[in-house]
């Protein structure tokens, strides 16, 4: 029998009982549930990573809907534990959902929501900060100022590399990496190389009115190409970050062989999954090429790094905060908790899940709508006409 869970209980007579996995920040998602009914309950475990057992005991008996986390394994123990409490509303609080089974969720009539475009400024942010942060060697620089190395100015100290009209490379130009490459090139000036399974018809144009604005002011202008493969950008680009969803096709895209045709001197970045990188081959080849530098927010066996990245001079590693603005955290809240109401109540499916905005005013009521369902389709969901 599973051990109760500690939690903390908003309108206690709220109608419907919806469980959040953790405290989220900001209180609008609560005042949301709340003047719609719901009892909101919180889970306040100090545990950082739920298990399935925690989780089936938070469920219990009547629960009309979940709100959880991307560190928990929603498959078919929760979704038919969820079923079983009468719930048919789940979302992540998160864009990306690979720790979620989407058909056994589907199999048990479960709605599954995440929260697409309210993350995509921020995490492009952060993939930017590890690029210039590794590009101009930030934390080891900051880590010698700490240790009271620094006795005087040096022609060689922390010699690292300039970006402005250098080659930025981004593997998956959908949201993310279009906002990250616009980043790199209207701020540094940099050139692009991506790879797309589709092509990236605004991110190109944009370049293109840009390149034609910065010779009109009569600045080299910045050029753009779709590369044919990945190798090619993993061979041509001087700063290359990682944005394609994580699934059997892109697990270890990044491994030796991919490392091998990098060039020496490369920035890699990651802020998409961990698994996608062969993180055992990049320690190795970290450690045989001291120029070669990386920043990652993800891991592949996360909460741990593999033996030897911490030890790695050449390695910027951060805990998964790519998402981690107080605008971009709130808002998935927000999204996440109404994805969940809007099954409940019945409300139809949002008709585009990229234009959120009209979700995340504070000042209006939220449409009548869940912002993002991902299986909306097999379970046959009305789509608003909003
Ligand atoms: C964070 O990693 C997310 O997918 O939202």
């Amino acid at each position: 029998m599973a051990k109760p869970v500690s939690i903390e209980v908003w309108n206690p007579n709220g109608k419907y009982r919806v469980v959040s996995t953790k405290s989220m920040p900001g209180t609008r998602w609560i005042n949301l549930l709340i003047e719609q009914d719901c009892r909101v309950e919180i889970c306040t475990q100090k545990k950082t990573i739920l298990s399935v057992e925690d989780i089936i005991a938070l469920i219990g008996d009547k629960c009309d809907g979940v709100i959880g986390q991307l560190t928990e394994d929603w498959g078919e123990a929760l979704f038919s534990a969820l079923r079983r409490a009468g719930g048919t509303a789940f979302s992540n609080m998160a864009v990306g959902y690979n720790n979620v089974d989407i058909n056994a969720a589907s199999k048990y009539g479960v709605a599954v929501g995440n929260t697409p475009g309210v993350l995509t400024e921020t995490t492009a942010e952060l993939a930017a900060s590890l690029s210039l942060a590794a590009a101009r060697r930030i934390v080891e620089a900051d880590g010698f100022m700490r240790a009271g190395l620094y006795d005087g100015w040096l022609p060689h100290l922390y010699v690292g590399n300039l970006l402005k009209g250098q080659t930025v490379g981004v593997i998956g130009a959908g949201r993310i990496g279009s906002a990250y490459a616009r980043m790199m090139i209207e701020g540094f000036k940099m050139n692009l190389i991506y790879y797309d399974l589709y092509q990236a018809t605004r991110l190109e144009k944009f370049i293109t009115a840009y390149a034609e604005f910065l010779k009109a002011n009569g600045e080299k202008p910045v050029t753009w190409k779709r590369a044919a493969s990945m190798e090619e950008v993993l061979r041509e680009a001087d700063v290359i970050s990682l944005h394609p969803v994580l699934d059997k096709t892109t697990y270890h895209l990044i491994n030796k062989e991919s490392l091998a045709i990098m060039k020496k001197e490369a920035i890699l970045v990651n802020c998409s999954r961990g698994p996608v990188v062969d993180e055992v081959a990049l320690v190795e080849h970290l450690r045989e090429n001291p120029m070669f530098r990386v920043g990652l927010d993800v891991f592949e066996d996360e909460p741990y790094m593999k033996p030897g990245l911490a030890d790695m001079k050449n390695a910027i590693v951060v805990p998964h905060i790519a998402s981690a603005s107080k605008w971009t955290r709130e808002g998935m809240a927000t999204l996440a908790a109404l994805n969940v109401l809007g099954k409940i109540k019945g409300y139809p499916v949002w008709y585009d899940p990229n234009r959120v905005e009209p979700f995340l005013n504070e000042n209006v009521p939220p449409p009548a709508a869940s912002p993002s369902i991902v299986n909306s389709k097999t379970l046959g969901l009305p789509i608003s006409k909003l």
